[in-house]
C-alpha cells in the first residue's frame, strides 16, 4: 500500500490494507462531518502489468495537486469478483466519485449501472463496459490503434500490394473491448493483403509469461513466422524471448502496443521490438472529469486521448503521430 498524504493504494478489497485505507474514509450516511472536500474511489483491475503501475502513480501525482480530494485506490488483482465488491464498497459507503478500469466488460457491466443508479457518476477508464450507464469514457481509439499497427505490419513485408509473410497475433483478454477492437483494426488492414497469413489469435490475458508459453508452442509448430503482433508490449517481449530461445529472434520482426518509456520504448530502442504503439494512461483525464462532473460543468460522454507510434528511427524523438 502506498500512501500519499491523504492518497491510499491498497492490495486488494479483502487484504487488511484495503480496509485500513476505507477506515480512514469517512461514511456520507453516518458521519458527514468527517468528510470535508470529495472522496474518490478508483477500482483498479491489477497492477502486475507496469502499464498499470504507471496509471496508478501519475493518478496519485495528479490527485495531489488537489488537496480537497481523498482517492481510494484499491487494486483488484486480476479478479472481476472483487472489483464487483469494490465498487460495491464505493457504493455503500457514499464516494463522491467513482472511477474504474475493469478487468473485463462482461461481469462489470451491472455494478457500473448500479453505482450510476445509485447517483454517483462513474468515470470507466481504459477498458469499456456493455452499457450507456456511466457518466464518462476516458481510453484511447483501440481500433485506430490496431489500423495502425497492421498498416506498420504491412509495410514491414514489404508494402501495399507487395506485402508477403506470415503474422503470428497474441491477443490481449478477448472479453475486454481494447483487445477486440485491436484484433480487429488490425485485420481489417492486413487481410486486404493476398500474400499475408494471419496465424494465432489466443488469448495470453495481457501477460508476458503466457504469451510465452504460446509463442514456444507456436515455434515448434510453425516453421515460417516474420512478424509477431501482440497486444501490448509484454507480450511482444514475451514473444522475442521466445524466439530468441529458439534461434530465430533475428528474422522476425515484433509490434506491440502501450510505450511505456521504461519498457516498450525501452525495448525498441534496444531492438528488441521493431514498433509500438502509445497506449495513454487516462487516470489524470479521468480524475479532472470527475471534478469537472462535481463542479456541475458540463463533460462529454467520451474522451478519445491521441496515440503515437515509436521505431528506432523516431524513439528518441518521441515518436510519430498515427493517422486515422
Ligand atoms: C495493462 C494492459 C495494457 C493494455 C491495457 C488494455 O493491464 O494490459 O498493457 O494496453 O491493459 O486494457
Amino acid at each position: 500500500m502506498i500512501q500519499s498524504r491523504k492518497r491510499w493504494w491498497a492490495v486488494g478489497l479483502s487484504g487488511l490494507c484495503a480496509a485500513a485505507a476505507l477506515a480512514t474514509v469517512g461514511c456520507r450516511d453516518e458521519a458527514d462531518e468527517e468528510r470535508s472536500g470529495y472522496v474518490i474511489g478508483f477500482s483498479q483491475c491489477t497492477v502486475k502489468e507496469p502499464w498499470r503501475v504507471l496509471f496508478n502513480q501519475r493518478l496519485l501525482e495528479a490527485a495531489d495537486r488537489h488537496p480537497d480530494v481523498q482517492l481510494v485506490i484499491l487494486d483488484a488483482d486480476d479478479r472481476t469478483e472483487d472489483q464487483v465488491a469494490q465498487m460495491r464498497t464505493f457504493i455503500r459507503r457514499r464516494f463522491d466519485a467513482i472511477l474504474i478500469s475493469p478487468k473485463e466488460a462482461p461481469g462489470l457491466t451491472g455494478v457500473v449501472e448500479e453505482a450510476t443508479e445509485a447517483g454517483i457518476p462513474v468515470i470507466v477508464l481504459d477498458r469499456g463496459v456493455n452499457t450507456e450507464k456511466y457518466a464518462a469514457f476516458v481510453g484511447a481509439d483501440n481500433l485506430q490503434i490496431g489500423r495502425a499497427a497492421g498498416r506498420e505490419a504491412v509495410r514491414l513485408l514489404g508494402g501495399p500490394g507487395q506485402a508477403a509473410g506470415v503474422i503470428y497475433e497474441i491477443c490481449g483478454g478477448l472479453a475486454t473491448p481494447p483487445a477486440q477492437e485491436r484484433r480487429d483494426g488490425f485485420r481489417e488492414i492486413v487481410t486486404q493483403e493476398p500474400g499475408i497469413t494471419l496465424l494465432g489469435g489466443l488469448d495470453a490475458d495481457w501477460k508476458k509469461d503466457r504469451a510465452q508459453t504460446i509463442m514456444q508452442d507456436a515455434l515448434k509448430t510453425h516453421d515460417r513466422i516474420d512478424l509477431v503482433y501482440a497486444h501490448n508490449d509484454p507480450m511482444a517481449h514475451g514473444a522475442y524471448l521466445a524466439a530468441l530461445d529458439a534461434g530465430r529472434a533475428d528474422r522476425m520482426k515484433f509490434i506491440g502496443i502501450d510505450a511505456n518509456p521504461d519498457e516498450g520504448q525501452h525495448w525498441v530502442r534496444a531492438g528488441e521490438l521493431t514498433a509500438t504503439f502509445l497506449y495513454p494512461t487516462p487516470g489524470e483525464k479521468g480524475l479532472e472529469v470527475a471534478l469537472d462532473i462535481l463542479a456541475g460543468k458540463p463533460v462529454k460522454k467520451h474522451y478519445t486521448l491521441p496515440t503515437r507510434m515509436f521505431t528506432q528511427e523516431t524513439v528518441d524523438e518521441g515518436g510519430v503521430p498515427v493517422e486515422n
